[in-house]
């Protein structure tokens, strides 16, 4: 009995481990080379998600908030309170700015498209559509759950006026 064993581990269980063991670590794990310029602007993208935490939450939900950001340093001239409240949202509410840009010229780093003069229909039903889950943007998702509706007319609006980039 146990010589049949032994012939059975011989013959198929010995060489069904080499097998295994010679393609061990055939394959030696590729990394991508270290892209210095690349990982600190990630790394300033992130942090500047976290800039000004305290005004922020101060602001979050009340009529304010509006009043509180430093209108004189827009792009445009913030001429109407809806277009202040866009501005409001595009750079603190939404923290739209970190991934978009200042003057919604897009950054090709982070994949986010330009946003600068377009239609601001189409930047509204947009944004409708991925709050909504219709279109799919994972990346937007949190930052979408705060605005209102409002929020989102008067963001769209704001950058539709912004100068073409
Ligand atoms: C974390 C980065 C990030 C933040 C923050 C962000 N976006 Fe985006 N946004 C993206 C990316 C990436 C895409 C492209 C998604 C895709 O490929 O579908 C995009 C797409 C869009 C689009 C669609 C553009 C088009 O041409 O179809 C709109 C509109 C938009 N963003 C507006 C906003 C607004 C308004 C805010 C602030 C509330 C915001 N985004 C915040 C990354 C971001």
């Amino acid at each position: 009995m146990t010589k049949r064993l032994f012939i059975f581990l011989l013959i198929f269980i010995i060489p069904f481990m080499v097998l295994k063991l010679q393609k061990f670590n055939v394959e030696s794990p590729t990394v991508d080379p270290f892209d210095f310029a690349k990982e600190k602007e990630n790394h300033e993208n992130y942090l500047a998600l976290f800039e000004h935490p305290e005004e922020e939450e101060s602001e979050e939900g009340d009529g304010e908030a509006v009043a509180k950001v430093a209108t004189n340093e827009a792009p445009i001239e913030l001429t109407t309170e809806e277009l202040q409240n866009g501005y409001h949202v595009y750079t603190k509410k939404g923290q739209c700015v970190s991934c978009h840009g200042k003057g919604g010229e897009g950054k090709v780093s982070q994949e986010s498209p330009k946003l600068a003069a377009q239609h601001d229909w189409y930047l509204e039903k947009q944004l409708i559509d991925m709050k909504s889950g219709v279109r799919s943007n994972p990346k937007m998702n949190i930052y979408l759950k705060k605005l209102t509706e409002q929020d989102m007319s008067d963001v769209a609006h704001y950058l539709s006026l912004l100068p073409r980039k």
